[in-house]
């Protein structure tokens, strides 16, 4: 038989553990409500708002194809639409040109050791400002503006 006192005992446990929770969770402390502590997040709900605005602007009718970083690691930038190095002549000075060979349209690569673009359809060569060195391609790569602004650079295609 149980006695009184221990019966008494196990309720009283139980009834610790089960408002314990509770007590805690009672005094925890909570978010501020004040707007001056709050985080940009917590303030318009999204993360983006807590990004730094973007540093560059493309300049009008130009867009960006990659990092000065990145052209200055690899000595070239090619994407598509656009190749772009420094002229070997003058490195401050950009080059830019449509990678598509002038004969059959296969995509140019840059040959950083050489200073040209090969073609790897049937080898015609061009020069960084596009120029043919070699045929069969008769005609040079079209060349376009290109420019650095703050860490990119970009090209008016
Ligand atoms: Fe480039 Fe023919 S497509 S040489």
């Amino acid at each position: 038989m149980v006695k009184r006192r221990s019966l008494l005992g196990y309720f009283g446990i139980g009834w610790l553990t089960t408002c314990f929770p509770v007590v805690l969770a009672a005094c925890a402390p909570t978010k501020s409500t004040d707007p001056a502590t709050k985080t940009p997040e917590a303030t318009t709900g999204t993360k983006e708002a807590a990004k730094p605005a973007a540093v560059t602007t493309a300049p009008e009718g130009f867009k960006t194809i990659g990092s000065v970083a990145d052209l200055d690691k690899n000595g070239y930038l090619q994407t598509k639409e656009v190749a772009l190095t420094k002229d070997p002549a003058n490195p401050q000075q950009l080059i830019a040109v449509n990678p598509n060979c002038t004969h059959q349209g296969c995509a140019v690569k840059w040959i950083p050791g050489a200073k040209k673009y090969d073609c790897p359809c049937h080898d015609a060569e061009f020069a960084a400002d596009g120029k043919v060195l070699k045929g069969p391609a008769k005609t040079s790569l079209a060349t376009y503006p290109a420019k650095i602004v703050g860490t990119q650079v970009f090209v008016k295609i």
